[in-house]
């Protein structure tokens, strides 16, 4: 049978370049984008769009059964700023959406699932270099906490249900075809439209603070790769570990002014920057690198190249 996939948070600021990137390589009318908001301008008139709430369970199932879908991949979530200003609303999404996928793939079948995990698993207590694969693994936010446990009962349904669903842990991912949705690392982001359009930026995050990060054609490659090597490659069934570069504030507002010398930044840290501390400082991806051959291409420079010449862009 000839797959279908169903992206779940299609407009968010990975689920719009993953689902161009799907539809490139099976074909727009064979990946139906879904989401509880209006769909991306990016995506409109390009491929199949159903409004879709992950809480609906049976809802998502109709769907599912309806659209013949064989892989799905979840990315509705609520990010880890967002999800200390509203505990409740992060855990219910994030673990009642996971198990609604989890379920309904189980039931109907589906060949593959797909869903991230994040660096926020790791805690205050985890190693702040390298961070291994397999360490102490304590998360202080309730993203990390969902995140920790979505990870167990993904490796729960690989086990007891033979639901190959696979995940990585994304560090923080930096683009500009979608806005990010409430991360601590959002502010790697919104530095770019700052500088291009006011030539200044106040971060919310201390000059020193190193935090792992990605540019989004890397993230999307890695999601694609992981997706499509074969199972018996698969070793990790909690989350993989993934990883490109680590800079502070201070490194990449330098990397601006290369380009733009007029760009100043201050720094007033608020509540994220807890978060922020609370989190490795650089990740070892050893595992996936050896297991299906992950490399990442993009540098600091190149990621602040390619986003100054898109920034404009940003919505
Ligand atoms: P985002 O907030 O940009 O997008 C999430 C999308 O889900 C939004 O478009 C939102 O409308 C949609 N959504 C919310 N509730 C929904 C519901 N009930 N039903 C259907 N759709 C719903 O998030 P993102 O940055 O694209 O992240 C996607 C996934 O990747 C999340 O699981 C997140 O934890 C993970 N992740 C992201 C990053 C990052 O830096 N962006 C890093 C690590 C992990
Ligand atoms: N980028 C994400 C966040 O900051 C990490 O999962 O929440």
């Amino acid at each position: 049978m000839k797959d279908k996939i169903l992206v779940i948070g299609a407009s968010g600021q990975i689920g719009v370049e993953l689902t161009l990137a799907l539809r490139k390589i099976y074909g727009n009318e064979n990946v139906v984008a879904s989401d509880l908001r209006e769909q991306s301008p990016l995506l409109e008139g390009k491929g199949p769009y159903v409004s879709l709430d992950v809480m609906n369970k049976e809802m998502l199932h109709v769907q599912v059964i309806r659209q013949n879908i064989t892989q799905i991949y979840l990315l509705a979530a609520v990010l880890s700023a967002t999800g200390e200003k509203n505990p409740g609303l992060a855990w219910n999404l994030n673990m009642q959406g996971l198990l609604n996928v989890l379920d309904i793939a189980r039931e109907e079948q589906i060949k593959k699932v797909f869903w991230p995990s994040s660096i926020a698993v790791f805690g205050p207590s985890s190693p702040k270099q390298n961070c291994p694969q397999q360490t102490i693994i304590e998360p202080a936010t309730v993203y990390g906490i969902s995140k920790f446990a979505g990870e167990f009962w993904c490796h729960y349904y690989y086990q007891r249900y033979n639901v190959d669903v696979r995940s990585v842990r994304y560090p923080g991912l930096i683009s500009y075809k979608s806005a990010p949705g409430g991360g601590t690392t959002d502010y790697a982001v919104e530095i770019f439209k700052a500088a291009v359009e006011d030539k200044k930026y106040e971060c919310f995050i201390r000059e020193d603070t190193y935090l792992p990060m990605m540019y989004m054609p890397d993230a999307i490659r890695a999601t694609i790769e992981l997706m499509e090597s074969e199972a018996k490659k698969i070793s990790i069934r909690t989350s993989y570990n993934l990883s490109a570069i680590s800079f502070s504030p201070k490194e990449i507002a330098a990397a601006i002014q290369k380009h733009i010398p007029a760009f100043t930044i201050q720094y007033k840290p608020d509540y994220r920057q807890k978060l922020a501390n609370g989190w490795p400082q650089s990740i070892d991806d050893s595992v996936a690198r050896k297991d299906w051959g992950w490399q990442h291409e993009y540098d600091l420079e190149a990621i602040v190249k390619d986003m100054l010449d898109n920034t404009p862009a940003i919505n």
